[in-house]
Order: structure tokens, then sequence, then C-alpha cells
């Protein structure tokens, strides 16, 4: 009887997450294009916009490398350089080894404060994963990586725009970045121009330049 109620458990909640995984699925891939419907031309130019928001600060400062020591523009600075207070994601890129990021960055979908309270997202403020690296890169380097499933979370080019959506849905860091509170620049464009240059990008087969 146990057992039963268990499989039969099993598998209406596996096919209920094999419903949602499809729905969503559905709804984040709306903003793919066809691939090859774009020029190389056309996708080194998106490739171009893109870059000029994967180098900004508000991205570059948390895809750091493994030193794990995040990066801040400090308001009234215009270079970044090394977070102040001995700050350390650690390996668990998260702080846990020395004191988590989350003791000063809230986890929270109100707007953001203005500098210098630090600011905060609606996903536990963390640094990216090591492979992620962008702080201190060339565009050239950041766009192989970028396109590089073993180096990006395995994600092609859909799943890269699948993943923009999924953070947006969470209130995530990356359409925070274009509203990081009063004090702080913002990367050039919108959220939604990122979504569309990714797109053709994407359908370019993500043409890198050099
Ligand atoms: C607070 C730190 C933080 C900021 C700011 C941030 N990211 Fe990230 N980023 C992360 C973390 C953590 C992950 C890992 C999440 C995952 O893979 O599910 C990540 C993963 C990604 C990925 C997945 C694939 C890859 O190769 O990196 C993309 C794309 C990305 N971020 C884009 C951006 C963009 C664009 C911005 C700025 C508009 C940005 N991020 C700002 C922390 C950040
Ligand atoms: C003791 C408090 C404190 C802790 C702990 C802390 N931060 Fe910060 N952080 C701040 C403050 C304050 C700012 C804003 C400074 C400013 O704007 O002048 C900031 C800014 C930042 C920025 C720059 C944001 C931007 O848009 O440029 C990043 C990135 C960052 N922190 C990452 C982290 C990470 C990752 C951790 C955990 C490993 C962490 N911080 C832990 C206080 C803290």
């Amino acid at each position: 009887m146990r057992t039963t109620t268990l499989i039969a458990l099993t598998l209406a909640s596996s096919s209920i997450l094999a419903l949602t995984g499809f729905v969503l699925a559905k709804e984040d891939t709306k903003d793919a294009l066809p691939l090859g419907s774009v020029s190389r031309a056309e996708g080194l130019q998106a490739w171009k916009r893109i870059e000029a928001v994967v180098t900004h600060p508000r991205c570059a400062n948390c895809h750091v490398d493994a030193k794990a020591v995040p990066i801040w523009t400090p308001a009234g600075e215009t270079t970044s350089r090394a977070h102040g207070m001995n700050i350390h994601g650690g390996p668990s890129r998260i702080g846990t080894e020395t004191m988590v990021c989350s003791t000063c960055h809230m986890t929270s979908t109100q707007p953001n404060p203005a500098a210098p309270a630090p600011p905060h997202a609606g996903i536990p403020w963390q640094l990216a994963p090591v492979d992620f690296l962008w702080y201190g890169q060339t565009g050239a380097d950041i766009c192989r990586q970028l396109r590089d499933p073993a180096r990006n979370g395995g994600r092609d080019a859909v799943g890269l725009l699948e993943h923009l959506r999924h953070d947006a849905s969470l209130g995530g860091f990356i359409p925070r970045s274009w509203e990081p509170g009063a004090g702080r620049t913002t990367p050039p464009g919108t959220f939604e121009d990122h979504v569309k240059d990714m797109a053709l990008w994407g359908a370019a087969e993500q043409p890198c330049p050099g």
C-alpha cells in the first residue's frame, strides 16, 4: 500500500514537473529567433552591444575569478576596485566560509536603495561561478566563454535566453542591473534590448570578434 502510494506520488509529481518544464520552456524560448536567420555581420554587431553590457561594472563586478573577491565601484568613483571590508566569496561563492553576502545584501525584490547602501535582489546575493569569469577579461574572451557550454553551465544559445528570463522571473541580478539604485550607472540600453541582442547573436550562431 505504502509503496503504491509512493509510486503514484512520484509519477504524479514527475508528470507535473514535466508539464511545468514544458510550459516554462515554451514561455522562455519565445525570444529565440530561427538559427541561421541572422547574418554573421549582424550577429557581430549584436555582440558589440552585448559586450558593452557584460563588461559593465553592474555585471562584471560579480563575475570574478577563483580569488572570490567581489568588485565594487563606490558611489562617486568611476573605476572598479576590490570590495571593501575584506569580503571574500570563498569556494561557496556566497561567503559561508567568512561572512555571508546576505549579512548586508538582503534578499528582496523591493527597489534598490541609493548608493552607498548595499544593492539587493530576489535571490541570495552571491558571486557567479568561477567558470563565468568576466571581470578583467577582454570582450573576445567573454564571447568565447559565453558560447562554450563547458564553461557556461551547459547552455546553448536558447539556454542563455532562458537563463535571462528565468533570472528575471525571480527578480534576479540581471534585470536589476538596470535598476541598481540612485547614484550607480547602468549598462547601455535596457534589459529587453539585451534579450533581443542575445537572440540576434544566437541566431547568427554566436560569432566572436578576432
Ligand atoms: C550579484 C552578482 C551578479 C551580478 C550583479 C550579475 N550576475 Fe550574472 N551570474 C551570477 C550568478 C550567481 C550566476 C550563476 C547562476 C546560474 O548559473 O544559474 C550568474 C550567471 C550568469 C549567466 C549564465 C551563463 C554565463 O556564462 O555566465 C549569464 C548569461 C549572466 N549571469 C549574465 C549577467 C548579466 C548580463 C549581468 C548584468 C546585466 C549579470 N549577469 C550580473 C551573479 C551575478
Ligand atoms: C559588511 C557588509 C557587506 C558584506 C558582508 C558584503 N557586501 Fe557587497 N557591498 C556592500 C556595500 C555597502 C556595497 C555598496 C557600496 C557602494 O555602492 O558604495 C556593496 C557592493 C557590492 C558590489 C557592487 C555592486 C555594483 O553594482 O557594483 C558587489 C558586486 C558586491 N557588493 C558583492 C558582494 C558579495 C559577492 C558578497 C559576499 C561574498 C558581499 N558583497 C558581501 C556591503 C557588503
